[in-house]
């Protein structure tokens, strides 16, 4: 049985400790499924940089520590402070430096080295996200013609936005490397599509310009294990942890789950929640609403100014509009496990997820999940969130006009018990045909060149050939896509 190879910058050991990221979450189907090896950080920094490799029943774990320029100039540096803010349509907080662009080619030739060492000609090699985008162009370099699929967890933006970034024009083409590239939505794959046709021109040139291999592009949005994480969610609600936080507030719960991050839009949340207090005051006393941050790059500047603008806010609302039996808000930087936020998933009877910008985000179907289908909560969702395309039946807002969102508050506090059940009814019934499983299955499927399986690869080739003026969902000249290599 062919290898998959598995890349990404963080690897997820299992037994290693630490938090699941969403990344293992969601390769947790395919690791059970195939033979892998996964390979990227350690996340350690050293002087002495060592590669590692662990075995784990039959998936190997090949791991390497960067050194600190590398961790500066990759991770921190262009990594996160010019593809994930641009990424996230945030051109304002782009810092792009030529030392931290020549950091992140140097980690991709590095991994791709790694991998030139170990893979097999019949291996498949999966690369994930934005960390990563020129190590295909790095393997073929290497002389390596393995079946090569790119997924990019996060959002991209339109070439409006794209082209501005400097060396775009070296770097985006790099994904013609790939034999397929995945994206969470239809818009971030058509953004692409446009980006192609207007900076490349004619489809032909594609194939030539990229690489030679006929790559393809299509839609995967990434699900979660729908069915365990409700069961997950049903066993923690009862345990004494979730039990003792509901007895600790009067009234309901809200809960908000999210990584330190601008593109969350905390502080917007915030003062959504605060006009929502001012025009309800109904509500005072019983409302709780509980935002889960775990503190993430903080060393990146931004990072730690929001960090002190969301404790301003919370601070602020607490002190604003607590008495002595209740605060309003409670704001808590530790992470916590899977199993104890299931638990308070499905406790809380509003989940508040509204990013300013989201690739997919988990939580929201997380949330969705953990619900008793007999008396669920209700999802307040940004539009500008990746889940906003499948999940029609959460309240949709818009992050940005903080008097909707506090409106959207007041609704699902006062949403009816028929009306939540079947709005969950039907965003449930669309985690069971999407759930992770199935993501693995179609990207591989599409990879292996069984096209009719991936959704949108098709339409969007089309797209291509088209030209970019239409929607991707325009008919185009019926023209199959590139074969596959
Ligand atoms: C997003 C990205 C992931 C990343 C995660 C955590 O979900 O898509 O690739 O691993 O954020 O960020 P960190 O910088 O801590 O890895």
């Amino acid at each position: 049985m062919a290898r998959i190879f598995i890349i990404s910058n963080r690897v997820a050991i299992p037994g290693a400790g630490g938090n699941p990221g969403g990344l293992e979450v969601a390769l947790k189907a395919t690791l059970r499924s195939h033979p892998c090896v996964w390979l990227g950080w350690s996340g350690e920094v050293s002087d002495t940089p060592q590669v590692k490799t662990l075995k784990k029943g039959r998936n190997s774990y090949i791991v390497t520590d960067l050194p600190p320029e590398d961790f500066d100039e990759y991770y921190n540096g262009f990594a996160n402070r010019v593809l994930w803010p641009i990424f996230h349509y945030r051109l304002d907080l782009a810092e792009f430096s030529r030392r931290d662009l020549s950091g992140y080619l140097r980690v991709n030739e590095r991994f791709a080295d790694e991998l030139a060492k170990v893979l097999a000609p019949d291996d498949i090699v999966w690369v994930h996200d934005y960390h990563l985008i020129p190590l295909a162009k790095a393997l073929r370099a290497r002389g390596l013609d393995n079946r090569i699929g790119f997924f990019l967890h996060i959002p991209l933006p339109p070439p409006e936005i794209l082209t501005a970034m400097p060396n775009h024009e070296t770097l985006i083409p790099a994904l013609g490397s790939y034999d397929l590239v995945g994206f969470q939505t239809d818009g971030d794959a058509a953004n692409f599509a446009r980006y192609l046709a207007k900076e490349l021109g004619a489809p032909s040139h594609i194939s030539h310009r990229l690489g030679g291999g006929g790559m393809r592009i299509g839609t995967f949005p990434v699900g979660i294990e729908t069915r365990d994480f409700t069961r997950l969610a049903g066993r923690s609600v009862r345990t004494r942890f979730v039990q003792q936080v509901l007895n600790s507030i009067p009234g309901s719960l809200m809960i908000g789950v999210d990584r330190l991050d601008y593109s969350k839009g905390i502080p917007n949340r915030l003062e959504a929640y605060e006009r929502f207090l001012i025009a309800h005051p109904q509500w005072h006393g019983q409302i709780t609403y509980l935002q889960i941050t775990p503190k993430s790059r903080s060393q990146i500047k931004e990072y730690s100014e929001m960090e002190q603008a969301v404790n301003a806010i919370s601070g602020r609302i607490n002190g604003a509009f607590s008495d002595a039996s209740w605060a309003p808000v409670r704001y808590v930087n530790r992470p916590y496990s899977r199993t104890a936020l299931a638990g308070l998933y499905r406790a809380a009877r509003v989940g508040l997820v509204t990013p300013m910008r989201d690739g997919m985000n988990l939580v929201a179907k997380e949330y969705v999940a953990s619900q008793d289908p007999e008396d669920p909560g209700v999802l307040i969702l940004s539009r500008f969130a990746g889940a906003a395309d499948e999940f029609g039946a959460a309240l949709l807002v818009n992050p940005y006009d903080p008097d909707a969102v506090a409106a959207a508050i007041a609704r699902a506090m006062a949403m009816p018990l028929a009306e939540r059940k079947t709005r969950h009814a039907e965003l449930y019934a669309t985690m069971l045909d999407n759930d992770i499983a199935a993501w693995g299955d179609r990207f591989l499927k599409a990879l292996l060149g069984r096209q009719g399986e991936a959704r949108g690869v098709q339409a969007l080739a089309d797209f291509i050939a088209g030209g970019a003026a239409k929607e991707p969902a325009a008919t185009g000249p019926a023209r199959p896509p590139a074969a596959p290599r």
